[in-house]
Parts: C-alpha cells; sequence; structure tokens
C-alpha cells in the first residue's frame, strides 16, 4: 500500500527521496508526491501514475536542492489517484504524508471546517494534516500537536511530517501502520520500509506502534503518546533486508521463483537439529502444543491457503480439529475459542492490517498466538506470542510465491514437529519426513523450475482465454485455491478454483468447448476419482491441463505437465510451483505488468 519516505541530513535529498519511492513501487501505488522545505517554505511536486513522472515533473520544474523533504507514493482509498488527492497535503505550516486509513475523517472535516479551514482533496489525510496544523498554531511545539491531534484520529495511520517553520526536522507518527527510522552519518529518514533506505543506511529502528518521533540530521528521538521519551531499539541493516535487485531476472515474480529451493533449505535448516524438528528458536511453549485439543488458523490471500494447507496436515497428523478463517471474517465473527486452543496467524509482510487485528482480538480473549512471518520486527512477528520465522529472503513482487512454497514447506514441518511432541508419530517416521522436506523438496523444486519452457508451453492456448478453472481433491483442492489467485492477479484470467468433487453440482454448466480446466492430482488416494472429474469436464469439450506425477491417469488431458518422482507430501508443493509458473507465463504472454498487477498492493495495511 502507500508508501512513505523522508530524509533529512547533510546532503540534497529529492533524488534520495525519488530513489526511495522507486523502492517502495512494489508496495502498489496509482500517483506519487514530494514535499521539499527550505528556508523559502515549501515546494510541493505530485503526479498521477508511475514514480517516473514524478521524476520527469521534477527535472522540467527544476526543484530546489532542499536538504529536508518527505515523499510518497499513493494507493487510493478516499477519493481517485488523481493529483489533488495525492500526497503531500499541504495545510498552513504543516506537511503531511500518510500510509492507512482515518476512520473518522468526516467527524474531523465537520470540526476543521467550523474552525474556518477549507479542503482541495477527496482524502482523509488532509483532514489529518489540517488537525495537526491547528494543534501546532495553538501550541507552537510539534510533539503536542501531534500527540493532541493523534488523541481525536481513529484508525490506522503512519505519518511523516514537516512543519514549515522547522527546516532539517521531520516528524513520524506510527499508529497501527509500520514506520521505520534509518540512522546514518549526518542524515536520518523515515520510511515504510527498509528497502527505501539509501546503501550507507547501515541502522533502523522500527518504531513502536503508538509512538511519535522526531528527526534530525543527527539523530532522533522516540516518544509515547503521553511524549514520555522512549528506549530505541536499533536494528543493523542487512544486505538482504534491503535486497531488492531483480539480479539479471526480467521480472521479480520470476527471480523469487527461482530462488524457492534455495529459502525453502536456508528456512527448513534452521528449524531441524539432528534430523527432527525443532522450534526452540521460535520460542514456542511446547507445554501448550502438547495440551492443543483444536488449533485457530488467521491470515489473508495467499497466506491463508498456506494456512488450509496446514490445516490438512495437521488435522491429518494430529487429529485435532483446525478451524482456518480468513482474518477479514475471523475478526469480526466473534470467534468461538476452545479450551487449549491457540491461534496461527501466517502473514509474509507481518504489516496485514486484518491478520494483526485477529491476532489482538486473540491476544485480548487470553488466547496463545504462533506467528509464520516473513519480515522481522514487523508488527505481527513483535506481537505474537511466539514467531517462526520463514527465511525466504524479501519478496517485493505484488504476487506472493516463494514466500507461499516456504510457508508450506514450513507448516508441514511444523505439522511433523506438533505430531511427534504428542506421539502421534514415532521418530523413524519424523527423520524420514524431515529429510524429504530439507533435501528432496528443494531438488525437486529446482527440477520443476529447469522445465520451465514446458509450462511456458502449455500457456500459449491458456493466455488466450478469458476465463479458467482448477479442481482438486483433498490437498490439492488448497494448492488449486492458490493457483487461481496468481493466476487472477497477475494475467487477469477469471479462474475459480473448486474442490473437484463439487463441481458437477451447478459449475459444471459453465463447462464448455476450449474452457481451460487446471488438474491437480497428486495424492494417490484420490487419482481416480480426480481423474473421474477430468473426464466429465473433458467430456463436455473442456481443455484439461493436468498436473500429476507421470503414472497417474491421464485420460482426458489434452496438456500435461508430469511432476518428478518425489515423496507424496511434496508433489502438492511441486505443483504449486508449476502452477505460479502458469500464472507468471500467462500474464508475460498476455503483456501484464507481471511484478505489479492493476490495484493491487504489496502490503495490504488497511482493511
Ligand atoms: C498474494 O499473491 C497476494 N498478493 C495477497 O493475497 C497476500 O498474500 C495477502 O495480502 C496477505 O499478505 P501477507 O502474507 O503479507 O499477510
Amino acid at each position: 500500500m502507500c508508501g512513505i519516505i523522508g530524509y533529512t541530513g547533510k546532503s540534497p535529498c529529492k533524488n534520495i527521496l525519488l530513489s526511495g519511492l522507486y523502492a517502495l513501487e512494489y508496495r502498489g501505488y496509482d500517483s506519487a508526491g514530494m514535499a521539499l522545505l527550505d528556508n523559502k517554505g515549501f515546494t510541493i511536486i505530485k503526479s498521477r501514475g508511475e514514480v517516473s513522472r514524478l521524476e520527469e515533473k521534477m527535472r522540467a520544474f527544476h526543484a530546489p536542492e532542499s536538504s529536508c523533504g518527505i515523499a510518497h507514493t499513493r494507493w487510493a482509498t478516499h477519493g481517485e489517484p488523481g493529483e489533488r488527492n495525492a500526497h503531500p497535503h499541504v495545510v498552513g505550516k504543516t506537511a503531511l504524508v500518510h500510509n492507512g486509513i482515518i476512520e473518522n475523517f468526516k467527524e474531523i472535516h465537520e470540526l476543521l471546517l467550523s474552525k474556518g479551514y477549507v479542503f482541495a482533496s477527496e482524502t482523509d489525510t488532509e483532514a489529518a494534516a489540517a488537525l495537526i496544523d491547528l494543534y501546532y498554531s495553538e501550541t507552537g511545539e510539534p510533539l503536542s500537536a501531534l500527540s493532541l491531534a493523534c488523541e481525536k484520529l481513529c484508525g490506522s495511520f503512519a505519518f511523516a511530517v514537516m512543519f514549515e517553520d522547522r527546516e532539517g526536522e521531520l516528524y513520524g507518527v506510527r499508529v497501527g501502520s509500520p514506520l521505520l527510522i534509518g540512522a546514518g552519518d549526518g542524515e536520518s529518514l523515515l520510511a515504510s520500509d527498509t528497502a527505501a533506505f539509501p546503501a550507507n543506511i547501515d541502522r533502523y529502528i522500527a518504531m513502536e506502534d503508538g509512538g511519535i518521533s522526531r528527526i534530525f540530521r543527527d539523530g532522533f528521538q522516540l516518544f509515547d503518546m503521553s511524549l514520555s521519551e522512549i528506549k530505541a531499539n536499533e536494528q543493523p541493516l542487512t544486505q538482504i533486508s534491503r535486497n531488492t535487485h531483480k539480479d539479471g531476472y526480467e521480472h521479480f515474480m520470476r527471480k523469487e521463483i527461482h530462488e524457492e529451493a534455495a529459502a525453502v533449505l536456508k528456512t527448513l535448516a534452521a528449524y531441524i537439529k539432528n534430523g527432527l524438528p525443532d522450534f526452540s528458536a521460535s520460542g514456542v511453549d511446547t507445554s501448550i502444543l502438547k495440551r492443543l485439543s483444536s488449533l485457530h488458523i488467521a491470515a489473508c490471500g495467499t497466506a491463508m491457503h498456506a494456512g488450509l494447507f496446514a490445516k490438512f496436515l495437521i488435522e491429518k497428523f494430529l487429529r485435532i480439529p483446525v478451524f482456518a478463517e480468513v482474518a477479514s471474517e475471523f475478526r469480526y465473527k466473534e470467534p468461538i475459542f476452545e479450551e487449549n486452543t491457540a491461534l496461527l496467524v501466517i502473514s509474509q509482510s507481518g504489516e496485514t492490517a486484518d491478520t494483526l487485528a485477529a491476532l489482538r482480538l486473540a491476544k485480548e480473549r487470553g488466547i496463545y498466538s504462533i506467528a509464520v512471518v516473513n519480515v522481522p520486527s514487523s508488527s505481527i512477528a513483535r506481537e505474537a506470542d511466539a514467531v517462526i520465522y520463514t527465511h525466504a529472503g524479501r519478496e517485493v513482487s505484488v504476487a506472493s510465491t516463494k514466500a507461499y512454497t516456504v510457508q508450506t514447506a514450513l507448516l508441514s514441518l511444523f505439522a511433523l514437529h506438533l505430531g511427534l511432541l504428542r506421539g502421534n508419530i514415532c521418530e523413524s517416521e519424523a527423520q524420514k519426513f524431515c529429510f524429504s522436506l530439507s533435501r528432496e523438496l528443494p531438488e525437486k523444486i529446482d527440477e520443476v523450475i529447469a522445465r520451465e519452457d514446458e509450462v511456458r508451453a502449455l500457456c500459449l492456448s491458456l493466455s488466450q482465454k478469458e476465463s479458467a478453472f482448477f479442481i482438486g481433491r483433498g490437498v490439492d483442492a488448497h494448492i488449486c485455491a492458490e493457483g487461481a489467485l496468481k493466476l487472477k492477479e497477475v494475467s487477469y484470467i477469471n479462474a475459480q478454483a473448486y474442490p473437484a468433487g463439487e463441481l458437477k453440482h451447478g459449475t459444471i454448466s459453465l463447462i464448455c468447448k476450449g474452457l481451460p480446466v487446471i488438474a491437480v492430482s497428486t495424492q494417490l488416494s484420490t487419482a481416480e476419482k480426480t481423474a473421474a472429474n477430468i473426464r466429465e469436464v473433458a467430456a463436455r469439450g473442456a481443455d484439461v491441463y493436468l498436473v500429476a506425477p507421470a503414472d497417474f491417469p491421464q485420460d482426458g488431458a489434452k496438456y500435461i505437465f508430469s511432476l518428478p518422482k518425489a515423496t507424496e507430501p511434496l508433489l502438492p508443493i511441486l505443483a504449486a510451483t508449476v502452477t505460479q509458473l502458469l500464472a507468471y507465463h500467462a500474464a508475460l504472454l498476455r503483456g501484464c505488468n507481471v511484478d505489479k498487477p492493476r490495484n493491487l498492493a504489496k502490503s495490504v495495511t488497511v482493511e
């Protein structure tokens, strides 16, 4: 979603801010803008569309050489994505960029209209800028103005703020949306993400939720909302945390699919000791795991599909009920928590607003929480009782690929760990499965990727269609759900996933000549049943694309991708990689912007 970058320091900052905006592009946006502050006041430049358009505009306009500024990529929520609504918003002496949503902005609007403020945009952000300005004009003190404004604002937001008569100072506010401080030698920054910090910045601080920061050239101060100063927890900024290079690949999505084997290897190595699962690094309380009589899972999108995959395995290994629910529903449904239960949340970014809200709800109810997260120091990672990190490295493409593959591999290991802990699985069985996951799986993923041309060939026909179905049974139904999401997301082909047996209860009426049906069949126990469903749709003219081991029934399939020979529980994960490549190549053949699909944001920090 929206991206924030702010700079104060020894150097002219417009190019630093522009590079930051380019690095934040992956989050998804539809307009961009910058405010520069020097002794003549603010200079504001905004543009609809890409950051490159903002850059062109700045060149044509000869933007001043200021060394203090804030910039923003906006993903429209309130008002169309034009220049008028783009950030920064300037009201009086206050310039502000914002990530998140001000829920009570109408009420704030009314209040400010009565005080004589007029508004130039349709945004909630401008109301926040005006409120801060009101308090700044009353108190003459930035921290008090921000704290008073935050008392009145409801919602989730991160702000970077400048005051016209305080050149060289930036202010940050974090309430529910992430904001980081980058610390360097004679320069300091604020950003939504470490990716936006220049290479010479070697330390960062994740602001506390409910915190305000004052940033100078030579340092920064952190405060809570009552303006008591708080201690900073500085962290080193590693190459991994800021790596946003394509390393010779045309797209991040392809690069990230190609990184899957290495990411699985690295992640599982962190949780296997002496050939057996060992989650002690996560701080998870084993005594709670031993007592579990049920488990809840909440997540969104792709992470939810990894959650459904985990549900399947945990129910199979543990024979306890697992309730998986999208976080946006979970948080509003008054979930029923049984005794001896826990909540597992899954999130690549660790910042997804709904997933974070689900976690907070469970915590309020005294439920033990475990998070599977890829981004260290993210909100979810900081708030969960235990954190199991995926070490997938930075995922830039909006479409999640390697994060999902690593989540499914890691959750398989976690399910195994639970099974072993509770005596449902014996040590030798566990050892074998650990070996398959950590050694065999990366090898087989690379085998699949080496056959990328075969997948691309399948896409020549698929890419010309406007809709498709995915069918599979059991765990394969979850792989299908993720395959369909990926195809929709990046190629805009309307893809729907169904448990294969469900199709004839209605949806089969849509099957017609040439309609693509992607069938995933990886489990021997359901192979014949899925084969029957394939024959049913083929008989009605569908073009069936089968993803299955070579020795599974193939009647009715027009196109086949034979999965490599592998231990059965690994096959669904391999099939997922195939469907990711399918989505990637279909999108490419359709001329879509693969890494930045329309309307989507990488990290959904508003509900
Ligand atoms: C995946 O391709 C999506 N872009 C999206 O569904 C994503 O998985 C979802 O928004 C959850 O994100 P998270 O993993 O960062 O919580």
